[in-house]
Protein backbone atom coordinates (compact mmCIF):
# COMPACT_ATOMS: atom_id res chain seq x y z
CA UNK A 1 0.00 0.00 0.00
CA UNK A 2 0.99 3.73 -0.62
CA UNK A 3 -0.02 5.92 1.74
CA UNK A 4 -1.34 9.73 0.97
CA UNK A 5 0.96 12.13 3.51
CA UNK A 6 -0.96 15.22 2.33
CA UNK A 7 -4.30 15.73 0.31
CA UNK A 8 -5.02 19.62 -1.09
CA UNK A 9 -7.79 20.52 -3.76
CA UNK A 10 -6.30 23.18 -6.13
CA UNK A 11 -8.80 23.70 -8.26
CA UNK A 12 -12.14 22.44 -8.44
CA UNK A 13 -12.27 19.00 -9.65
CA UNK A 14 -8.10 19.01 -9.58
CA UNK A 15 -6.43 17.13 -6.45
CA UNK A 16 -2.88 17.40 -5.28
CA UNK A 17 -1.57 14.35 -3.41
CA UNK A 18 1.67 13.51 -1.87
CA UNK A 19 2.72 10.18 -1.63
CA UNK A 20 5.32 7.75 -0.04
CA UNK A 21 6.66 5.72 -2.80
CA UNK A 22 10.81 5.50 -1.86
CA UNK A 23 11.20 3.36 -4.65
CA UNK A 24 9.52 5.38 -7.19
CA UNK A 25 12.02 8.36 -6.32
CA UNK A 26 15.08 6.34 -5.91
CA UNK A 27 15.40 6.68 -9.75
CA UNK A 28 12.65 9.09 -11.36
CA UNK A 29 13.38 11.77 -13.59
CA UNK A 30 11.50 14.55 -14.95
CA UNK A 31 9.11 13.76 -17.62
CA UNK A 32 8.03 10.26 -16.29
CA UNK A 33 4.99 8.87 -14.83
CA UNK A 34 3.42 6.22 -12.68
CA UNK A 35 0.60 3.56 -12.79
CA UNK A 36 -1.83 3.83 -9.77
CA UNK A 37 -4.82 1.60 -8.80
CA UNK A 38 -6.78 3.11 -6.22
CA UNK A 39 -8.09 -0.06 -4.76
CA UNK A 40 -7.07 -3.77 -5.20
CA UNK A 41 -9.91 -3.91 -8.04
CA UNK A 42 -10.09 -0.90 -9.42
CA UNK A 43 -8.49 -0.09 -13.25
CA UNK A 44 -4.88 0.92 -13.68
CA UNK A 45 -4.20 4.81 -14.64
CA UNK A 46 -1.59 6.54 -15.75
CA UNK A 47 -0.05 9.39 -13.71
CA UNK A 48 2.42 11.63 -13.89
CA UNK A 49 5.00 12.51 -11.64
CA UNK A 50 4.57 16.34 -10.90
CA UNK A 51 7.39 16.24 -8.32
CA UNK A 52 9.45 14.40 -5.53
CA UNK A 53 11.40 14.59 -2.64
CA UNK A 54 14.04 11.70 -2.99
CA UNK A 55 14.94 12.20 0.75
CA UNK A 56 11.45 12.17 1.68
CA UNK A 57 10.97 9.32 -0.68
CA UNK A 58 7.50 11.04 -1.66
CA UNK A 59 6.20 11.72 -4.85
CA UNK A 60 3.40 14.62 -6.26
CA UNK A 61 0.65 13.41 -8.30
CA UNK A 62 -1.80 16.49 -9.72
CA UNK A 63 -5.06 14.57 -10.75
CA UNK A 64 -8.34 15.50 -12.60
CA UNK A 65 -11.60 14.33 -11.78
CA UNK A 66 -12.63 12.95 -15.25
CA UNK A 67 -14.20 10.05 -15.27
CA UNK A 68 -14.74 7.07 -12.51
CA UNK A 69 -11.61 6.13 -11.30
CA UNK A 70 -10.25 9.99 -11.20
CA UNK A 71 -13.37 10.79 -9.18
CA UNK A 72 -12.68 7.29 -6.55
CA UNK A 73 -9.54 8.75 -6.14
CA UNK A 74 -10.16 12.16 -5.54
CA UNK A 75 -12.41 11.09 -2.50
CA UNK A 76 -9.30 9.69 -0.67
CA UNK A 77 -7.52 11.99 1.86
CA UNK A 78 -4.46 12.28 3.85
CA UNK A 79 -4.19 9.20 5.87
CA UNK A 80 -5.53 6.41 3.07
CA UNK A 81 -3.30 4.79 0.98
CA UNK A 82 -3.23 3.79 -2.84
CA UNK A 83 -3.15 -0.31 -3.44
CA UNK A 84 -0.43 0.03 -6.33
CA UNK A 85 1.77 2.63 -7.96
CA UNK A 86 4.53 1.21 -10.38
CA UNK A 87 7.03 3.25 -11.73
CA UNK A 88 8.77 5.44 -12.70
CA UNK A 89 7.50 4.22 -16.38
CA UNK A 90 8.35 5.80 -19.94
CA UNK A 91 11.45 8.10 -21.26
CA UNK A 92 13.07 11.07 -19.16
CA UNK A 93 12.47 14.44 -20.45
CA UNK A 94 15.62 15.28 -22.25
CA UNK A 95 16.95 18.46 -20.26
CA UNK A 96 20.14 20.22 -21.41
CA UNK A 97 21.22 23.85 -21.76
CA UNK A 98 19.63 24.69 -25.44
CA UNK A 99 18.92 28.77 -24.97
CA UNK A 100 15.20 29.55 -24.68
CA UNK A 101 12.75 27.10 -23.99
CA UNK A 102 9.63 27.87 -24.14
CA UNK A 103 7.37 25.47 -21.59
CA UNK A 104 3.40 25.37 -22.40
CA UNK A 105 0.83 23.98 -20.11
CA UNK A 106 -2.96 23.45 -21.02
CA UNK A 107 -5.44 22.86 -18.12
CA UNK A 108 -4.10 20.02 -15.57
CA UNK A 109 -0.77 19.46 -18.59
CA UNK A 110 0.43 22.59 -16.44
CA UNK A 111 1.49 20.05 -13.61
CA UNK A 112 2.43 17.55 -16.33
CA UNK A 113 4.77 20.63 -17.84
CA UNK A 114 6.11 22.24 -14.59
CA UNK A 115 8.63 19.63 -13.11
CA UNK A 116 9.86 20.03 -16.82
CA UNK A 117 10.23 23.83 -16.60
CA UNK A 118 11.92 23.67 -13.26
CA UNK A 119 13.78 20.96 -14.36
CA UNK A 120 14.96 23.28 -18.38
CA UNK A 121 15.29 26.40 -15.93
CA UNK A 122 18.10 24.40 -13.61
CA UNK A 123 20.13 23.72 -16.34
CA UNK A 124 20.72 26.79 -17.31
CA UNK A 125 17.67 27.91 -19.81
CA UNK A 126 15.93 30.89 -20.48
CA UNK A 127 12.57 29.60 -19.75
CA UNK A 128 8.81 31.29 -21.04
CA UNK A 129 6.21 29.47 -19.60
CA UNK A 130 2.33 30.16 -20.91
CA UNK A 131 0.10 27.87 -19.14
CA UNK A 132 -4.29 28.58 -20.38
CA UNK A 133 -7.03 27.36 -18.47
CA UNK A 134 -10.98 27.45 -19.10
CA UNK A 135 -11.53 29.81 -16.55
CA UNK A 136 -9.93 32.01 -13.58
CA UNK A 137 -11.20 29.26 -11.21
CA UNK A 138 -9.07 26.53 -12.80
CA UNK A 139 -5.91 28.16 -12.80
CA UNK A 140 -2.72 25.49 -11.00
CA UNK A 141 0.30 26.19 -9.88
CA UNK A 142 0.86 29.72 -10.96
CA UNK A 143 3.37 30.21 -8.00
CA UNK A 144 5.26 27.07 -8.53
CA UNK A 145 5.60 28.13 -12.20
CA UNK A 146 6.52 31.19 -11.56
CA UNK A 147 9.59 30.36 -9.55
CA UNK A 148 11.14 28.23 -12.39
CA UNK A 149 10.22 30.57 -15.29
CA UNK A 150 11.93 34.01 -16.67
CA UNK A 151 8.58 35.16 -18.24
CA UNK A 152 5.12 33.65 -17.12
CA UNK A 153 2.26 34.42 -19.22
CA UNK A 154 -1.63 33.06 -18.47
CA UNK A 155 -4.38 32.85 -20.48
CA UNK A 156 -7.96 31.77 -19.89
CA UNK A 157 -10.68 31.20 -22.78
CA UNK A 158 -13.06 33.68 -20.96
CA UNK A 159 -10.40 36.52 -20.33
CA UNK A 160 -11.32 36.25 -16.35
CA UNK A 161 -7.72 36.11 -15.72
CA UNK A 162 -4.93 36.96 -17.50
CA UNK A 163 -5.03 37.10 -21.65
CA UNK A 164 -8.07 36.45 -23.22
CA UNK A 165 -7.49 33.79 -25.52
CA UNK A 166 -5.23 30.55 -26.21
CA UNK A 167 -2.30 29.40 -25.24
CA UNK A 168 -1.28 29.70 -29.31
CA UNK A 169 -2.08 33.11 -28.91
CA UNK A 170 0.51 33.76 -26.79
CA UNK A 171 2.90 31.64 -28.48
CA UNK A 172 2.00 32.95 -31.83
CA UNK A 173 3.04 36.92 -30.48
CA UNK A 174 6.38 35.65 -29.30
CA UNK A 175 7.04 34.18 -32.46
CA UNK A 176 5.83 36.77 -34.77
CA UNK A 177 7.75 39.34 -32.04
CA UNK A 178 10.79 37.63 -33.03
CA UNK A 179 12.08 35.72 -30.16
CA UNK A 180 14.57 33.05 -31.00
CA UNK A 181 13.08 29.95 -29.39
CA UNK A 182 15.19 26.95 -29.33
CA UNK A 183 12.65 24.12 -28.18
CA UNK A 184 8.76 24.40 -27.24
CA UNK A 185 7.33 21.58 -24.74
CA UNK A 186 3.57 21.26 -25.31
CA UNK A 187 1.39 19.52 -22.84
CA UNK A 188 -1.96 19.53 -22.81
CA UNK A 189 -5.34 18.57 -23.99
CA UNK A 190 -4.46 16.60 -27.76
CA UNK A 191 -6.19 19.28 -29.99
CA UNK A 192 -3.90 22.34 -27.86
CA UNK A 193 -0.40 19.98 -28.50
CA UNK A 194 -1.79 19.88 -32.66
CA UNK A 195 -2.43 23.47 -32.76
CA UNK A 196 0.68 24.24 -30.79
CA UNK A 197 2.71 22.42 -33.78
CA UNK A 198 1.21 23.46 -36.61
CA UNK A 199 1.85 26.66 -35.13
CA UNK A 200 5.84 25.97 -35.06
CA UNK A 201 6.31 23.86 -37.51
CA UNK A 202 6.38 26.48 -40.31
CA UNK A 203 9.10 28.32 -38.10
CA UNK A 204 11.11 24.64 -37.65
CA UNK A 205 11.38 25.32 -33.58
CA UNK A 206 11.72 21.80 -32.32
CA UNK A 207 8.42 20.85 -30.42
CA UNK A 208 7.94 18.05 -27.98
CA UNK A 209 4.58 16.88 -26.34
CA UNK A 210 3.79 14.72 -24.32
CA UNK A 211 0.77 12.33 -25.37
CA UNK A 212 -1.99 10.95 -23.04
CA UNK A 213 -3.00 7.62 -24.91
CA UNK A 214 -5.12 5.07 -22.97
CA UNK A 215 -2.92 3.04 -21.11
CA UNK A 216 -3.30 -0.50 -18.96
CA UNK A 217 -0.45 -1.98 -18.64
CA UNK A 218 2.40 0.28 -18.99
CA UNK A 219 4.96 -2.06 -20.46
CA UNK A 220 4.13 -2.51 -23.95
CA UNK A 221 1.76 -5.42 -24.01
CA UNK A 222 -1.68 -4.37 -24.13
CA UNK A 223 -0.83 -2.41 -27.45
CA UNK A 224 -3.39 0.30 -25.96
CA UNK A 225 -1.50 3.16 -25.95
CA UNK A 226 0.17 2.96 -29.51
CA UNK A 227 0.43 6.03 -31.89
CA UNK A 228 1.59 6.80 -35.39
CA UNK A 229 4.76 8.86 -35.03
CA UNK A 230 6.92 10.11 -38.22
CA UNK A 231 4.52 6.83 -40.01
CA UNK A 232 5.72 4.45 -37.38
CA UNK A 233 3.72 2.51 -34.69
CA UNK A 234 5.24 3.83 -31.19
CA UNK A 235 3.85 2.59 -27.96
CA UNK A 236 3.31 6.34 -25.39
CA UNK A 237 3.98 3.99 -22.31
CA UNK A 238 8.07 2.63 -23.28
CA UNK A 239 8.66 4.46 -26.33
CA UNK A 240 7.32 8.07 -24.99
CA UNK A 241 5.78 9.49 -23.29
CA UNK A 242 7.30 12.34 -24.85
CA UNK A 243 7.64 12.86 -28.93
CA UNK A 244 8.77 15.23 -31.86
CA UNK A 245 5.40 17.15 -31.65
CA UNK A 246 5.84 17.51 -35.77
CA UNK A 247 6.03 14.00 -36.45
CA UNK A 248 2.43 13.04 -34.28
CA UNK A 249 -1.02 12.08 -36.09
CA UNK A 250 -2.66 13.64 -33.58
CA UNK A 251 -5.87 12.79 -35.67
CA UNK A 252 -5.31 9.24 -35.30
CA UNK A 253 -4.62 10.15 -31.61
CA UNK A 254 -7.98 11.99 -30.76
CA UNK A 255 -9.46 9.36 -32.44
CA UNK A 256 -8.10 7.09 -30.66
CA UNK A 257 -8.80 8.64 -27.58
CA UNK A 258 -12.51 8.59 -28.18
CA UNK A 259 -12.80 4.85 -28.76
CA UNK A 260 -14.40 3.95 -25.48
CA UNK A 261 -16.63 7.58 -24.88
CA UNK A 262 -19.89 5.87 -24.29
CA UNK A 263 -18.16 3.32 -21.75
CA UNK A 264 -16.67 6.08 -19.97
CA UNK A 265 -19.43 8.05 -19.51
CA UNK A 266 -21.69 4.79 -18.61
CA UNK A 267 -18.95 4.00 -15.51
CA UNK A 268 -18.93 7.34 -14.64
CA UNK A 269 -22.60 7.80 -15.00
CA UNK A 270 -23.08 3.97 -12.40
CA UNK A 271 -20.31 5.50 -10.11
CA UNK A 272 -21.96 8.98 -9.45
CA UNK A 273 -25.73 7.37 -9.17
CA UNK A 274 -24.33 4.00 -6.57
CA UNK A 275 -22.42 6.90 -4.45
CA UNK A 276 -25.99 8.79 -4.52
CA UNK A 277 -27.96 5.98 -3.63
CA UNK A 278 -25.45 4.85 -0.60
CA UNK A 279 -25.43 8.79 0.66
CA UNK A 280 -29.69 8.14 0.81
CA UNK A 281 -29.16 4.80 2.46
CA UNK A 282 -30.85 2.72 -0.24
CA UNK A 283 -27.59 0.30 -1.07
P1 LIG B 1 -12.17 7.61 -17.99
O1 LIG B 1 -13.48 6.99 -17.67
O2 LIG B 1 -11.06 6.71 -18.41
O3 LIG B 1 -12.29 8.82 -18.92
C1 LIG B 1 -13.28 9.86 -18.79
C2 LIG B 1 -13.02 10.90 -19.85
O4 LIG B 1 -11.75 11.52 -19.60
C3 LIG B 1 -12.87 10.34 -21.26
O5 LIG B 1 -14.09 10.26 -21.91
C4 LIG B 1 -11.92 11.31 -21.90
O6 LIG B 1 -12.61 12.45 -22.35
C5 LIG B 1 -11.03 11.69 -20.77
N1 LIG B 1 -9.81 10.87 -20.72
C6 LIG B 1 -9.65 9.57 -20.39
N2 LIG B 1 -8.39 9.16 -20.47
C7 LIG B 1 -7.71 10.24 -20.88
C8 LIG B 1 -6.38 10.48 -21.16
N3 LIG B 1 -5.43 9.52 -21.08
N4 LIG B 1 -6.05 11.73 -21.51
C9 LIG B 1 -6.96 12.70 -21.63
N5 LIG B 1 -8.24 12.53 -21.39
C10 LIG B 1 -8.60 11.34 -21.02
N6 LIG B 1 -4.19 13.07 -15.81
C11 LIG B 1 -4.05 13.87 -14.73
O7 LIG B 1 -5.04 14.39 -14.21
N7 LIG B 1 -2.81 14.15 -14.20
C12 LIG B 1 -1.68 13.63 -14.71
O8 LIG B 1 -0.59 13.89 -14.20
C13 LIG B 1 -1.79 12.78 -15.84
N8 LIG B 1 -0.68 12.22 -16.40
C14 LIG B 1 -0.81 11.37 -17.44
C15 LIG B 1 0.35 10.79 -17.97
C16 LIG B 1 0.27 9.91 -19.03
C17 LIG B 1 1.54 9.28 -19.56
C18 LIG B 1 -1.00 9.62 -19.61
C19 LIG B 1 -1.07 8.67 -20.77
C20 LIG B 1 -2.17 10.20 -19.10
C21 LIG B 1 -2.08 11.07 -18.01
N9 LIG B 1 -3.22 11.65 -17.44
C22 LIG B 1 -3.09 12.49 -16.37
C23 LIG B 1 -4.59 11.31 -17.91
C24 LIG B 1 -5.22 10.28 -16.95
O9 LIG B 1 -4.53 9.06 -17.03
C25 LIG B 1 -6.71 10.06 -17.32
O10 LIG B 1 -7.42 11.25 -17.09
C26 LIG B 1 -7.33 8.92 -16.50
O11 LIG B 1 -6.83 7.69 -16.92
C27 LIG B 1 -8.84 8.93 -16.64
O12 LIG B 1 -9.37 7.81 -15.93
P2 LIG B 1 -10.88 7.80 -15.43
O13 LIG B 1 -11.29 6.41 -15.15
O14 LIG B 1 -11.06 8.78 -14.32
O15 LIG B 1 -11.69 8.39 -16.64
FE1 LIG C 1 -0.17 -1.22 -22.91
FE2 LIG C 1 1.41 0.82 -23.64
S1 LIG C 1 -0.05 0.74 -22.07
S2 LIG C 1 1.20 -1.11 -24.56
Amino acid sequence: MFPILHKERLAPNINKFVIKAPLVTRNCQPGQFVIVRVHERGERIPLTIADFNREEGTITLIVQEVGKTTYQMGELKAGDALADVIGPLGHPADVKKLGTVVTIGGGVGTAIVYPETKAFKEAGNYVISIIGFRNKELVILEEEMRKYSDELYITTDDGSYGRKGFVSDQLRDLIEQGKKIDLVIAIGPAIMMKVVCDLTRPYNIKTIVSLNSLMMDGTAMCGGCRVEVGGETKFTCVDGPEFDGHLVDFDILMKRLSTYREQERLALERYLKEKEEMAHGSL
